[in-house]
């Protein structure tokens, strides 16, 4: 061990170093400022530090052997006990001791955290909690619950946890530019990542379909518009600045279907997406709970909604009730709704390779893996499951969609490796809009997406179409999963 300059060892200069470094393993934060000292100084008693309780004694620098007391304790300016030649600038600590927050990243870890800004979001469960805290438990309710016990909700997330990321740690070239650029129906994105179609997003937030919008817009993402949105296509293209994709529910008055495919047209639509998987209806328990005796009609509902004559604020009603008569609808409305504009059509709720083939053959120009989130059929079937099946029947002929239970960008990454073209978050964007509007989307959009890079360094791959099957396998091992006592963390 040498000091720098020489090439004594400094007499005593082990021991001190030591103790200093017990010091710093019993106070988190003061090793964190340490943490931007030069590693020279940290490498040799790698696998000494043994807790202790913090001492407020002076210690030795581990260099010189000058009295040093870590900010905090004694109140006073870093800079005064820092060793000669390091960089005050460069180590950060809040003024005082006192001022540490309590020691529970642990449990806010696994929970998320009441975060005030979105700068504060560690990922995106940091976001449910605040949407959670923020919303009319009604409207909370309707964007959490999954169907019967919630076994899709799990399945979704349980599928990426079961799948284990194959790195790649070195290469025979340095890697050459990083783009995670793509294109769907020649549109060109910044990101494989999606905004999903979610009803009635002012329930959340005044900025509702706009705000998540300009977000998407800002971040180069795509936005599919519910066909139950708050606002209008033309106020949501509006504030965007651009045309985005529209998402149908189809009637079985097939007059209502050509004029709302008219209309979005006329504004600038060039892609529409029709949801089949909802036409069975669906169980929606917590729902029904929620709005238990009058419902929708309830005072505490009314005097929102309409609180005062003439005045009507629209409240989603949605289809995922039971679906009555046996629902009209056949493959041929496939080639209907390919037919009734010159619009690309999408084909959402598939899960299977079969229904991907006829798909296809009815003028799908492309599919869209989806289980709803867990809001449709309770089939305990994870959508990155099923897509290998889905992606093989398609065999490249048209782009593959995938959402439900993407929360990470190492699930983007893993659905991007099973061959999916486009990967979309549902619940995630509304919580970020919850807790915060369109800066809130920002941030859900960003934290998505720096995850998926750092899985793209990781894996050594610097575009899109580098992301194959090679860098995922199924795991051995049972994963850890996030989910907690109050439902969070789905
Ligand atoms: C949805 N989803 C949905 N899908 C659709 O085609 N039309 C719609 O109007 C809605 N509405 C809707 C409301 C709410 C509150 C949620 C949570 C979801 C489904 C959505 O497009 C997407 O498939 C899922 O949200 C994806 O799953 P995650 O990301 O929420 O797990
Ligand atoms: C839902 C609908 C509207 O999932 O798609 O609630």
């Amino acid at each position: 061990m040498t000091r720098p300059g020489s090439d004594k060892a400094h007499p005593e200069q082990g021991a001190s170093r030591r103790k200093f470094f017990k010091f710093l393993a019993a106070s988190p934060l003061a090793a964190l400022a340490y943490s931007a000292w030069p590693s020279r100084l940290l490498e040799p008693v790698a696998g000494e530090m043994l807790p202790s309780m913090p001492s407020t004694e002076p210690l030795p620098c581990v260099d010189c052997g000058a009295p040093v007391l870590p900010l905090g304790l004694d109140g006073g300016p870093l800079a005064t006990s820092l060793p000669p030649g390091l960089d005050p600038t460069r180590v950060v600590l809040p003024a005082r001791r006192q001022e540490l927050p309590p020691q529970q990243a642990q449990e806010e870890q696994l929970m998320g955290s009441l975060i005030e800004s979105p700068d504060d979001a560690t990922n995106v469960w940091d976001f449910e909690r605040v949407t959670h805290e923020n919303n009319l438990a009604q409207h909370w309710d309707y964007l959490h619950m999954g169907v019967d016990d919630y076994e899709t909700r799990v399945a979704n997330r349980e599928g990426y946890q079961r799948l284990m990321v194959r790195p790649r740690r070195l290469s025979t070239e340095p890697a050459t530019g990083f783009s995670t650029a793509t294109e769907l129906f020649g549109e060109q994105f910044n990101s494989p990542l999606f905004l999903c179609p979610v009803a009635a997003l002012q329930a959340y937030h005044t900025q509702g379909e706009a705000g998540a919008g300009r977000a998407a817009q800002r971040a180069g993402v795509l936005q599919v518009q519910s066909h139950q949105s708050s606002q209008t296509y033309e106020e949501i293209a509006e504030a965007r600045g651009a045309p985005h994709w529209f998402q149908i529910y189809t009637n079985p008055d097939w007059n209502r279907n050509q004029r709302v495919i008219n209309r979005v047209v006329a504004a600038g639509c060039q892609t529409l997406v029709w949801t089949i998987d909802l036409l069975g209806g669906s169980n929606r328990e917590l729902s029904r709970r929620s709005l238990v005796g009058e419902g929708r009609d309830s005072e505490l509902c009314q005097q929102c909604h309409q609180h005062q004559e003439g005045y009507v604020r629209a409240m989603n009603v949605d289809p995922g009730g039971p679906a009555g008569e046996r629902p009209p609808y056949t493959w041929d409305w496939v080639n209907r709704l390919k037919n009734a504009s010159d619009m690309n059509l999408v084909v959402k709720g598939i899960v299977t390779a079969e229904e991907a083939e006829l798909a296809i053959e009815h003028g799908a120009d492309g599919i869209y893996v989806s289980n709803h989130g867990g809001r449709a059929v309770n089939s305990l079937w994870s959508t990155i499951d099923a897509l290998p099946e889905v992606v093989a029947a398609v065999r490249g002929r048209v782009p593959v969609m995938i959402d439900s239970g993407v929360r990470r960008g190492g699930d983007v990454f893993k659905a991007l490796a099973l061959g999916a073209d486009a990967v979309g978050i549902g619940r995630p964007y509304v919580w970020g809009l919850g807790g915060f509007g369109e800066d809130g989307v920002d941030k859900v959009i960003d934290v998505i997406m720096d995850e998926f890079r750092m899985v793209m360094r990781q894996t050594r791959t610097t575009s899109i179409d580098q992301i194959t099957s090679r860098f995922v396998m199924e795991a051995k091992n049972p994963i850890m999963t996030r989910r907690n006592e109050l439902g969070f963390g789905l």
